[in-house]
């Protein structure tokens, strides 16, 4: 055996070798891949559906008129909010606001309970007892303060507050 023939049989062996041990990695990562990834295999629905979900846009735009898409998280009906009762009653403000005065006479306030000395008072009109309220007075008796020093009140909820004293005055 000379010696080209011998160093060819030793590369034919070591290419072999090395072709061997190439195909059993192949076959081994194949095997592998099988294994671990079996549902992503392309051109099955999951598959596609995994890759749709990866690459789908981060937030989408309806123009106005248009439905958003059923599935989409919608809130179809606000929450019902306790209604806020904004607007005092007549009794309500009275007892908050004027009551101070009214209630006993204090500073020369007619008081609610009597009618003598609601009497002249009424006869002059509710738009002037409204006014009076609203924008204060000072009479012969005494100061009325601007809708008793209470001015966060509307004028609807003082002149509730004037109804409510006249009738308790016995009219
Ligand atoms: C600081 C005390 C005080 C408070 C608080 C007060 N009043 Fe008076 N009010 C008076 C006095 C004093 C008079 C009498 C003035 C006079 O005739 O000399 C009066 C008179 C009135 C009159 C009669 C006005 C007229 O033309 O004769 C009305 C109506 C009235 N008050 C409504 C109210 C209402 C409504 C409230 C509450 C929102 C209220 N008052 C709170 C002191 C007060």
């Amino acid at each position: 055996m000379n010696r080209d023939q011998k160093f060819f049989d030793m590369y034919s062996l070591v290419i072999g070798v090395l072709a061997i041990i190439a195909l059993v990695i192949f076959v081994g990562v194949m095997k592998l891949s099988d294994l671990t990834q079996g549902v992503y295999t392309a051109d099955t629905t999951e598959y596609q559906a995994a890759v749709a979900d990866r690459i789908r846009p981060l937030g989408q735009v309806y123009m106005p008129g248009e439905e958003a898409a059923a599935g989409d998280p919608v809130v179809s009906q606000a929450p019902a909010t306790e209604p806020v009762a904004t607007v005092l009653s007549g009794p309500q403000v009275y007892n908050e606001a004027c009551i101070a005065c009214h209630g006993s006479g204090v500073g020369g306030a007619p008081v609610i309970s009597d009618p003598a000395a609601w009497e002249t008072r009424i006869a002059q009109g509710t738009d002037t007892l409204y006014q009076h309220a609203i924008e204060g007075y000072t009479g012969q008796f005494g100061y009325m303060p601007p809708k008793g020093a209470r001015l966060d009140l509307s004028d609807d909820e003082v002149k509730g507050a004037v109804d409510f004293m006249v009738s308790e005055a016995g009219n």
